[in-house]
């Protein structure tokens, strides 16, 4: 049964709208998306983390690639390497596309999709980076399925990096979270941009908590799970697929 708080949500299609609209926002490599508490941080510790796990990476997979920043960054650590974006939005997409083929002499392989809809096959990538995309997953059943995609997806001894908003579960540590990150936005700009991306995560996102995303990294098989990074409703974390 579809949870109700879900069926008020944005569809993908909304979603992928709002997104056709908003590239220029998620172009810039040096702030990152501003909304985004330590976004240049948790982008300099995702792509670290990635390159000093799998330093022989052949081939990079970036999921909800927006306008390319994590794919880019990592792309200085580990150059020329194959990549593979993944957008809901054309005009995302193209835009990341045109910044990776600035900087790469790998291939590059675009797939305007849903990645739940998407198939990534099996032990086709080293890294897969999702960052700023899973929120809008709903049913924990969708959860898994991705999960279970990604690690499908990733060749024996490679990695998965997450970055995104987190919940908690304990309502107080929720509500402090909460007004942290609302401070933060004011003082990022105003009240106003507050309440306004407050309005757009009640009606698009529904995140998880950072634990829960730990235990189904390990319900489908990731090893060594690693926080790298948690500040208010952001964290910065990933997983490791066995060798055998
Ligand atoms: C907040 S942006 C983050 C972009 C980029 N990862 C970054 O951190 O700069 C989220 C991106 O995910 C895409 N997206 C949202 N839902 C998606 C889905 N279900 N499948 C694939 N992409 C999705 C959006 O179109 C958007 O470009």
């Amino acid at each position: 049964m579809t949870n109700p708080t879900f069926k008020k949500k944005s569809t993908v299609e909304q979603i992928r709208r709002r997104f056709d609209n908003d590239v220029e926002r998620f172009s810039n490599l040096q702030t990152g998306q501003s909304s985004t508490v330590d976004a240049p941080l948790a982008l300099e510790l995702m792509t670290s983390a990635a390159s000093v796990t799998n330093p022989e990476a052949s081939h990079l997979l970036d999921v909800g690639c927006g306008a390319g920043n994590y794919s880019l960054k990592l792309l200085e650590k580990l150059p020329n390497r194959d990549v593979t974006l993944i957008d809901l939005s054309r005009p995302m997409l193209m835009r990341a596309k045109a910044r990776v083929q600035a900087v790469t002499n790998g291939r590059i392989h675009t797939h305007q999709s849903d990645i739940r809809e998407l198939e990534l096959g099996e032990n086709q990538f080293d890294i897969i980076m999702a960052a700023a995309v899973l929120h809008h997953l709903r049913e924990e059943a969708e959860w898994t399925t991705v999960f279970q995609k990604f690690f499908r997806a990733l060749k024996p001894g490679g990695s998965l990096w997450i970055s995104d908003l987190v919940t908690h579960t304990a309502v107080p540590i929720e509500q402090m979270m909460i007004e942290r990150y609302g401070r933060y936005l004011t003082e990022l700009k105003d009240e106003a941009y507050r309440d306004h991306v407050f309005a757009y995560i009640a009606a698009e996102d529904s995140p998880r908590p950072l634990l829960f995303q730990i235990d189904l990294l390990r319900e489908v098989g990731f090893v060594q799970a690693e926080i790298l990074h948690k500040n208010s409703v952001f964290a910065a974390f990933g997983a490791i697929k066995p060798m055998a």
